[in-house]
């Protein structure tokens, strides 16, 4: 995650040519691929995606946000849910097939000074990028509490927490494997009854967590989130309500995924006026605050 105002742009996007070195399937159709790509897993950050050919002969790319990359190994990790031909076929490939990519892409978040606490938020398929910037930020020494919802079973097995995060009840207390192995605070939400989870939105457990740190302490927390739009729209009024920096990940149709289309363009609050921003490389991380929700 950058501290500096550099702005990566078309001129820092490469294409590889990576081959599939994983692939794991879960309930409601998901599935993870892990890709070697050391050129592109050597640059990407927390929010940014790649842009993927899905099958050899289909030429429409799809955008996907990375969820894990290790520059010292090479590879970048990818969750993706099937909901059409593309994603369909991706999740058919297997292991030692190769891959088109281009990216990375998009402005990934930014950490623009340090805040003893940090809240993430990730929302269904908006879950990768969460991921990514919790294993970033298991570096540093401040308090990272991450919430995942999902409506569709979690993409992992969940498990029983061991960590305690003053302000959520006990009785939610299922997290995701990987973040309790790294030592992360995690808690799931959902509203479909799974064991362990809070029964309703991530939002609404998020306002728990708040409440309980304290308005006073407002200065001290920072919160950013990833997933389908409602959640993004909840999650940018309970910050603004709490007066909390937040920078939120948007989702958003797209073509060409290289700035070239305008085809992603959104509405966003621009220097006393509102200018289109293109998700896939203005975005897809936005100021919270700064994003005109219809
Ligand atoms: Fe073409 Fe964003 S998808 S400009």
């Amino acid at each position: 995650m950058p501290t500096s105002a550099a702005e990566p742009g078309r001129g820092s996007i490469l294409i590889e040519t990576g081959q599939i070195i994983g692939s794991t399937a879960f309930a409601g159709a998901q599935c993870v691929l892990r890709i070697d790509a050391p050129r592109i897993a050597g640059r990407c950050e927390a929010g940014q995606f790649v842009h993927l050919r899905c099958a050899p002969d289909l030429l429409m790319r799809r955008p996907m946000s990375i969820m894990r990359a290790d520059g010292e190994q090479g590879w970048i990790e990818i969750l993706f849910k099937v909901h059409g031909v593309g994603t369909r076929l991706l999740a058919e490939r297997r292991t030692g097939e190769k891959i088109s990519l281009l990216g990375p892409i998009g402005q990934p978040f930014k950490q623009r000074s340090y805040k003893p606490r940090t809240l993430l938020i990730g929302g269904g398929v908006g879950m990768p990028p969460i991921v990514f910037l919790a294993e970033h930020l298991r570096a540093q020494p401040s308090e990272t509490f991450v919430i995942l919802g999902s409506e569709v079973p979690f993409p992992f097995a969940e498990k029983p927490s061991g960590i305690l995060v003053r302000g959520i009840p006990s009785e939610v207390h299922a997290t995701m494997p990987l973040l309790e192995d790294w030592s992360i605070a995690c808690r799931l939400a959902s509203g479909q009854g799974y064991a362990g989870c809070f029964d309703g939105t991530a939002t609404e457990l998020a306002e728990h967590w708040i409440r309980y740190h304290g308005e006073e302490h407002a200065s001290d927390m920072e919160v950013f989130a990833c997933g389908p739009t409602p959640m993004l729209k909840a999650v940018a009024e309970l910050a603004a309500r709490f007066g909390l920096p937040c920078q939120i990940s948007l989702e958003e149709y797209m073509a060409c995924g290289v700035g070239a289309c305008a085809g992603c363009a959104v509405p966003i609050h621009c220097e006393g006026s509102i200018a289109m921003k293109r998700v896939c490389v203005d975005g897809p991380v936005f100021e919270a605050g700064d994003v005109v929700f219809s």
